[in-house]
């Protein structure tokens, strides 16, 4: 056993069940190209991936659109009331359809040779087609994404033979609810100065792998120093990280009121500091104040670049309190977009092969087993276990 774990070979070592006993995931895994290629493939071509909220497909022909990596998907409601996912793409000589969200009235028209389909994804019309031999309109309709909802928020999945969102999930969505009663009534806060972006929470374009950004989220073994503020918000003593098949969680509880981050009101309804992960790539927080819950996708752009987007939902027309979203986006998202690109850089170093997770037994507060479970997740969607 001693062997197995001397560290003069660079030999790869898998991500090993027991997280005392593991290595982490080797560097290559974050910026080859080629091993990108295959996680789009086998995870985000495969699990479900958040694509936005039912608030914006209340009426027959509101629609959304989302883009799993580099797979644009649409979601219409359509007249009879059913929510359908469709590949965003025109099957003429595949233009995108739709952008943004909206309401369409009957059909969704392509915007280059006008080829119209219902809002079923059925094609209705195709102009000139009737003079083409053999043209059949069966043969073209939009092809199906499959949709599902929960608390709320609509999700699709490329693979028609994924588990559902049920069994992907497990019982995750209850355990918010129980956490945040009323969570389902909650609605994406759009901001009006920013209705022109869509309103969303969204950056783009950073330098760093998508999984940089989970492993982070799923510790705080780097809370003390690099979230001072944070440390004080929080009661680190209470901050523990439990795991559940697809998905784990970190739940803590507001240390203090006046404290260095946001000011907490003494009657504020929410206590918690909660931050559920389910995999590969969501996170859905609530930090201590107002009732809300933050929806974060950490989206791969290429095998060196992420983007971020999602909602912040909150009780229908309130904003998000000012304080704590300026901490979030001033103090707290630095810090950690900081790391996170030092850590990228480093991952690409000559002089370093793989680390081992400080898991204790005790599942402390400071304890790397999230970050095991994600990687270890990892290991086994992409065979490497
Ligand atoms: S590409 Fe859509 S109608 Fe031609
Ligand atoms: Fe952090």
């Amino acid at each position: 056993m001693a062997e197995a774990m001397r560290l003069d070979a660079w030999d790869e070592r898998p991500v090993a069940a027991d997280p005392e006993q593991s290595f982490t995931l080797s560097g290559r895994h974050y910026s080859d190209p080629a091993v990108f290629g295959a996680e789009k493939e086998r995870i985000f071509y495969r699990s479900w991936q958040y694509a936005g909220h039912v608030a914006d497909l209340e009426q027959p022909g509101d629609y959304i659109t989302v883009s799993i990596v580099d797979q644009p998907v649409a979601v219409v409601r359509g007249r009879d009331g059913v929510l359908r996912g469709f590949h965003n793409v025109c099957r003429h000589r595949a233009h995108e359809l739709l952008r943004g969200r909206g309401n369409l009235k009957a059909v969704i028209t392509c915007p280059y040779h006008a080829w119209a389909y219902g809002l079923d994804g059925a094609l209705r019309s195709a102009r000139n087609c009737k003079n083409v031999k053999g043209f059949d309109k069966a043969d073209f309709s939009l092809s199906p994404v499959r949709v599902d909802v929960a608390l709320g928020m609509v999700f699709v999945n490329l693979d028609p033979d994924a588990v559902s969102l049920a069994e992907q999930a497990g019982d995750m969505f209850t355990d918010i609810l129980a956490d945040l009663p009323g969570v389902e009534s909650l609605r994406p806060w759009r901001d009006p100065a920013a209705a022109a972006a869509g309103g969303e929470v969204r950056r783009g374009g950073m330098a760093f792998n998508w999984k940089v950004l989970c492993d982070n989220c799923l510790e705080c073994y780097h809370c003390e120093p690099a979230h001072p503020a944070f440390c004080d918000l929080i009661d680190m003593d209470s901050y523990r990280t439990t795991l559940h098949g697809h998905w784990s969680v970190a739940k803590s509880r507001l240390l203090r009121g006046d404290n260095a981050a946001y000011p907490v009101d003494e009657g504020a309804p929410n206590k918690l500091g909660n931050f559920w992960f389910l995999w590969p790539n969501i996170s859905f927080g609530c930090m201590p104040g107002q009732a809300s819950l933050g929806v974060f996708v950490i989206d791969p752009v290429d095998a060196e670049t992420t983007q971020t987007r999602g909602d912040i939902l909150t009780v229908p027309g309130q904003a998000p309190d000012p304080r704590r979203s300026a901490y979030g986006r001033g103090v707290l998202w630095p810090e950690d977009q900081g790391i996170c690109e030092a850590v990228h850089r480093g991952l690409k170093s000559r002089g370093y092969h793989q680390g081992r997770f400080i898991v204790d037994e005790g599942r402390s507060e400071i304890s790397e087993h999230g970050v095991h479970h994600f990687q270890r997740l990892y290991a086994q969607a992409m065979g490497l276990v």
